[in-house]
């Protein structure tokens, strides 16, 4: 028994596959790094559905386009709740507002849904009105004006795309497995999205990007990277955006991120600065924790690539359900076609009762 679960194979997937001594995510057959940066999220969708999840009759992009303009409609009445909540709990109002006989609850629907509650999440959290999404924009491109309230240049939607795309889906991690765990027991598509949701929200999924900035903004100059980062292994700190559970190598997504970030001008992008940092704490971690292979993960230039494009930092965890929802998806079409209850079992270690006496 172990109590994370570590190493326990619980459930079959052509989705996704980590293979964390290779550094690789195999994304449906194709490394992730292969797609992302290369094509649209709503391409990316298609892809990772193949034939789990069925497809609407009409073009993908439209449907997700669809879905984010009637959830606009359909959540207007909710907007005026949100203001008191943090962002994940705006979207958890949002979308526990689509029943399972909602049009919102198809799949392609779906994802238009979340990415619309994702925006209008991070709009309120500045005091600013939800916008109306224009259906017939690219995701991405749309998603960003919705945030932001300007449009997008190409070379923004591209980097949001890529994001997404390298997010899409990673594993049977907490959230995924919930959405199974929900899914088996026939309950539907979106209470298993909202279970999945409320799994994300903790602080152990996934870590923070907000604290990869927060490092940026103490680190400040390249010249003080090495010293900072000294000082921190000193205090017995860890350096944030470095070390992965899974990954004995570097996370082949980081790379990917780092490439569509470069691109984008602006005094918003810290990539200078950041791969000062990175190439210090290379350095300082190779000599302090040499028993231990530790490079830059996915969170450090997720944090970059989002304040780059503008993205608040308590909109990071809102953005990136944005891209897993399709993930979610596919896994709950999985499950629900094993159809079989997931039930383990648990160790009992609690008092035993007294022996029955002899009748
Ligand atoms: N900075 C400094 N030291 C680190 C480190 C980091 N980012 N990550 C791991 N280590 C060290 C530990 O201090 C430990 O050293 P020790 O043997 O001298 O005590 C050793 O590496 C093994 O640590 P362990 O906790 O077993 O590694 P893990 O694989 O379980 O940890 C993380 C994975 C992600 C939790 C860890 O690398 C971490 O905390 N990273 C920083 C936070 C982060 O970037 N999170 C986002 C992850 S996507």
């Amino acid at each position: 028994m172990t109590n994370g679960l570590d190493g326990v194979t619980a459930a079959e997937t052509a989705l996704s596959h980590v293979d964390g001594e290779a550094g690789e995510l195999i994304i449906r057959g194709r490394h992730v790094e292969e797609i992302a940066g290369r094509w649209s999220y709503e391409e990316a969708v298609a892809h990772l559905w193949g034939s789990t999840v069925p497809l609407p009759a009409r073009p993908l992009p439209a449907a997700i386009g669809e879905g984010r303009a009637a959830a606009h409609v359909a959540f207007a009445p909710l907007y005026g709740g949100l203001a008191d909540l943090r962002p994940v709990e705006r979207m958890r109002l949002l979308l526990a507002s689509i029943g399972d006989r909602s049009p919102l609850a198809e799949p392609a629907h779906l994802v238009g849904a979340v990415g619309t509650a994702a925006a209008a999440a991070i709009r309120v959290a500045r005091g600013e009105t939800p916008l109306a999404p224009d259906p017939s924009a690219a995701h991405a491109a749309d998603l960003l004006r919705l945030i932001r309230g300007e449009p997008a240049s190409v070379a923004e939607a591209k980097a949001l795309d890529a994001y997404l795309v390298t997010i899409i889906d990673h594993g049977l991690n907490a959230s995924t497995f919930t959405a199974r765990v929900v899914a088996s027991t026939g309950a539907g598509l979106p209470s298993a999205v909202i279970a999945a949701l409320s799994a994300l929200k903790g602080p152990l999924h996934g870590g923070a990007p907000g604290p990869v900035l927060d490092m940026l903004d103490a680190v400040a100059s390249p010249d003080r990277a090495v010293p900072w980062l000294t000082a921190a292994l000193d205090r017995g700190e860890r350096i944030m955006g470095f070390g992965h559970r899974i990954y004995r190598v570097r996370d082949p997504r980081a790379e990917t991120l780092k490439r569509v970030l470069r691109p984008l001008a602006g005094p918003g992008n810290r990539i200078a600065l950041a791969e000062a940092v990175e190439r210090a704490a290379l350095a300082v971690l190779a000599e302090r924790k040499s028993h231990r292979r530790l490079d830059v993960n996915v969170e450090f230039y997720t944090a970059l690539l989002l304040e780059a494009l503008g993205v608040p930092r308590d909109g990071f965890t809102p953005l990136f359900t944005a891209g897993r929802i399709a993930g979610w998806i596919g896994h709950v079409a999985e499950q629900e076609k094993v159809g079989r209850l997931i039930r383990p079992a648990s160790t009992y270690v609690g008092p035993l009762p007294e022996p029955r006496a002899a009748a």
